[in-house]
């Protein structure tokens, strides 16, 4: 056969060689993250240039037809999953789909920044400093800290490993003469810091059914580790966080190195070349008052700037993705990273030294 007769067999795979890379791009559906799937690789030479497909995808990673990237675009509300809940007994559901279907991520970054702000107490800060734990295992002090938070919040109060995680937060806690008006900001912040957080990064507000769910909880947890003198609102949570940190923030040696691991553990969360760009970031979005008290210097107005910014461009894209329809776990998340073969509540936290109970469960 003579060269320049067609021959179909070589064209088609030149064709495949050289057709344009196709796939699919899928934005996680918290929009933190953003990933490319190839399906094809090439350049090719004739004919109709081949398209890639922007998707928007759901956590399933299943594809949204262009009708419903186009409905979702326009702004169409996602209905609030808990509106027919009583925020009065069913708070320990609300407050789980919140972390589970509403604001996986920014539960998880506000909680971070809620126990952030507690080691500018210098009691607090120089006890977790004293322990060496931070020092030396931070990333696993993050790890059983979200994860026998998140057991309790998964499995309820009264199941068999809720109740396990509150014995072992108990027991650690016991080990330590820590002040009762301590224990009881520390719960504050866990009230007030997500409700500020998502007010401002949010893809849409707290309704007041959330906010008052996510209140009933900590009140619950706060009974289960016998903290006395809850405050009975959300303002009075508020006025008390305020008002301790008024007061207590300070610098301390030991809070400031327990703050600059933190930080360090957090740029790990992400490409190593955007560690000075994460530690920027993170300072951006302190306030006055708990820079001063680590010592850290002031960003500046463009990197506030730039960082609020990003994260209400986030939330603009959040708002216009489909609900999530599976549930998002803190075990999930790529940043915990102790126990890839997974975990045993009796086993985690710390001890004192030859504590029978965790020889026996590690055993
Ligand atoms: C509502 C209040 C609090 C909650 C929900 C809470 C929660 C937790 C959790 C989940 C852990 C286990 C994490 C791990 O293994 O690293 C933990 C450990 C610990 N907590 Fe708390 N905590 C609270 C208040 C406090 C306060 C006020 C202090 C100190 C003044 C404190 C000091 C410690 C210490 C020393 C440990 C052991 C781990 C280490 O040495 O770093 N906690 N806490």
């Amino acid at each position: 056969m003579a060269d320049t007769e067609p021959n179909p067999a070589r064209e088609t795979a030149l064709d495949q060689l050289l057709a344009p890379p196709t796939g699919t791009w899928v934005i996680d559906h918290d929009a933190t993250s953003l990933s490319f799937s190839l399906h094809s690789f090439g350049m090719r030479t004739r004919g109709r240039f081949g398209s890639m497909n922007i998707t928007i995808a759901g956590p399933e990673g299943a594809l949204q037809t262009r009708a419903v990237r186009r409905a979702y675009g326009r702004g169409m509300a996602k209905a609030v999953r808990n509106a027919h809940l009583d925020p009065e007994t069913d708070y320990l559901r609300i407050y789980r789909e919140l972390g589970e279907y509403e604001f996986p991520w920014d539960l998880t970054q506000s909680l971070s920044f809620a126990l952030f702000r507690t080691y500018a107490v210098p009691s607090i800060g120089r006890l977790l400093d004293e322990t060496h734990e931070f020092a030396e295992r931070t990333q696993q002090r993050y790890d059983d800290t979200a994860l026998l938070l998140e057991e309790v919040t998964v499995h309820g109060f009264d199941s068999p490993s809720g109740r396990e995680a509150l014995r072992r937060i108990n027991g650690m806690h016991r080990m330590y003469d820590i002040a009762a008006d301590d224990m009881r900001y520390v719960l504050a912040t866990f009230v007030v810091v997500p409700k500020r957080w998502i007010d401002r990064y949010g893809w849409r507000a707290l309704t007041d059914r959330e906010l008052t769910a996510s209140v009933r909880y900590y009140q619950a947890l706060g009974r289960h580790m016998g903290i006395t003198d809850i405050p009975e609102t959300y303002e009075a949570f508020a006025a008390l966080m305020d008002g301790y940190e008024a007061e207590r923030f300070a610098f301390d040696a030991g809070g400031r190195r327990v703050a600059d691991a933190t930080l360090a553990l957090l740029t790990t969360f992400y490409p190593r070349p955007l560690a000075p760009a994460v530690r920027l970031f993170s300072r951006a979005l302190m306030d006055p008052p708990l820079l001063a008290a680590f010592g850290y210097r002031e960003p500046g107005p463009l990197a506030r700037r730039l960082s609020e910014g990003a994260l209400r461009a986030r939330a603009r894209l959040v708002r216009r993705l489909p609900p999530r329809r599976r549930p998002m776990l803190v075990r999930d998340m790529a940043r915990i990273k102790s126990y890839p073969d997974g975990f045993d509540v009796r086993a985690m936290g710390t001890f004192a030294p030859g504590c029978p109970v965790h020889q026996r469960a590690s055993a």
